[in-house]
């Protein structure tokens, strides 16, 4: 039993981070065979190229995936906690998998990610979901194989959640979703703390990649074939920070465009760090793609202050137009709204700042309190009503504004990546360098490729086109 804890989750320890290979014992080789199992993913992209992790050591155990829950022998939440609409969310699975177990003594049940991080989450485990066989952190995936080598022997609910980072873990084995574009881990964890957010606490201090495992591992994807690969981290402009004196994204970036792989993105940029190198880099190189993720949270600097996010609405500007200098560019925004004494006032300062970014498109949020973090300890008087009031007025101007941005595009080329059949009968579809989702008609040997597309209608959400011969 290893239970997590909020003081060792804090620190942010000077001790040199330590990088280990994965190699998996033999006698986890057969765990699997014969056994299916069903995993269900909650959250961002780091959770989603975790799953392919967890996928991965699954596969070599000799596990075969299901996506039908009821036939599954092993169930696994890989869970997020940044709302608590996640949470419950993933509580709720756990009910329907406990009538599921009743009738099913043998089923292995399992939580990992970012909510068995959460002290709270654990005590409530303890009590009320004592069917769960193991839970384990977002800092001992690798874990996974031991823990269910364990199960076999004992059934009793096993927690074992570490709150200080471990070790930066190299070649574990992946089961990638795609064919044609691949997440890659380039920094773990953050440091920035803003007020509201539970992250720091659940993926613990920031841990940049070494810049030769990064490039190793994107050489072998461009030799299987992949297109386009997303660079990932809470915070991808801190990388290097921690690892080198002189080396940061840009430096990255210029190594992985030289790789050749036809896509790169990036994602997600603080404004804070976001250096003129890095814009210089993105004008000068096409395979890096003119998209950017700006996170603006609030336009109010009262609020901005409140959430430690160290810019104000002026600085946030000035970064902005720079951005905005690169040719093309699409950025895009999150945005909270009722953070903890947000003022009408404070809110039309958010408008503002949309009515003068004009995002290609915006996550916008409710704010919702996190255990343990400094914001879910400020008076918050504003009743849900508003913030729902709130929500929807933002929500109306950022549609306004990402139609305007797609009816930009009508009548012009676009090359766009395909990614595999629309929901809509005969189509394909697939995403642009500015990662616009678009609809077309095409035959299926397209998937995988990039085309050239004409864009011949524009909605909020999607556009639809034809292809170029
Ligand atoms: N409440 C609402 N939204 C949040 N986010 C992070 N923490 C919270 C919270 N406590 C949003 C931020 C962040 C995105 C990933 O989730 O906008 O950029
Ligand atoms: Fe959370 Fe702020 Fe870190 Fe983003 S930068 S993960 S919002 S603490």
């Amino acid at each position: 039993m290893q239970i997590p804890n909020y003081e060792a989750a804090k620190v942010r320890s000077k001790k040199e981070v330590l990088i280990r290979k994965f190699n998996l014992d033999n006698k986890y080789l057969n765990l699997g065979l014969n056994k299916k199992f069903y995993l269900k993913t909650y959250g961002c992209q780091m959770n989603e190229h975790d799953s392919e992790n967890l996928k991965g050591l699954l596969h070599e155990m000799n596990f075969e995936e299901v996506f039908d829950m009821e036939q599954a022998d092993f169930i696994l939440l890989n869970t997020c906690s940044i709302r608590e609409n996640a949470h419950n969310k993933a509580f709720g699975m756990l009910g329907r998998i406990k009538h599921l177990k009743e009738s099913k003594p043998d089923l292995v049940v399992a939580l990992c990610g970012c909510m068995a991080q959460e002290v709270g989450v654990i005590e409530e485990i303890k009590k009320k979901y004592r069917f769960v066989n193991f839970v384990f952190g977002t800092h001992n995936l690798d874990d996974l194989p031991k823990l269910l080598y364990e199960n076999l022997t004992n059934k009793k609910l096993n927690i074992e959640v570490y709150s200080m980072e471990g070790d930066i873990v190299e070649e574990l084995p992946v089961s990638r979703d795609s064919k044609y574009k691949a997440y890659v881990n380039i920094i773990y964890g953050c440091d920035k703390f803003c007020t509201y957010c539970i992250v720091p606490y659940t993926r613990g201090k920031q841990r940049s990649r070494k810049k030769e495992d990064i490039l190793k591992e994107i050489k072998s994807l461009v030799h299987e074939g992949y297109q386009e690969v997303t660079l990932l981290g809470q915070n991808v402009n801190a990388y290097g920070k921690d690892l080198y004196d002189d080396y940061e994204l840009a430096d990255l970036l210029v190594e992985v465009s030289e790789t050749k792989i036809p896509r790169i993105r990036f994602i997600t940029s603080h404004p804070w760090d976001f250096s003129d190198k890095l814009i210089e880099v993105i004008k000068e190189h096409k395979n890096i793609l003119n998209y950017v993720h700006l996170p603006i949270q609030s336009g109010s600097n009262r609020i901005l202050k409140l959430m430690g996010r160290r810019y104000t609405k002026e600085s946030y500007k000035e970064l902005y137009d720079k951005l905005r200098s690169i040719e093309n560019i699409s950025i895009t925004t999150d945005i909270i709204v009722g953070f903890p004494g947000e003022t009408e006032e404070d809110f039309l300062d958010t408008l503002d700042m949309v009515n003068y970014c004009k995002y290609d498109s915006a996550f916008t949020f409710i704010y919702s309190p996190r255990e343990n973090t400094p914001a879910s300890r400020l008076e918050d008087n504003t009743p849900l009503s508003v913030k729902e009031e709130r929500l929807y007025r933002l929500n109306d101007l950022v549609n306004k504004y990402s139609k305007e941005s797609n009816l930009k595009m009508l009548n012009n080329i676009y090359e766009v990546l395909v990614e595999g059949e629309s929901t809509k009968e005969g189509m394909l579809f697939g995403y642009t360098e500015t990662n616009k989702l678009i609809n077309f008609k095409a035959h299926k040997e397209l998937i995988g490729s990039i085309v050239k597309v004409k864009i011949i209608d524009a909605k909020s959400f999607s556009l639809d086109g034809e292809l170029v011969e």
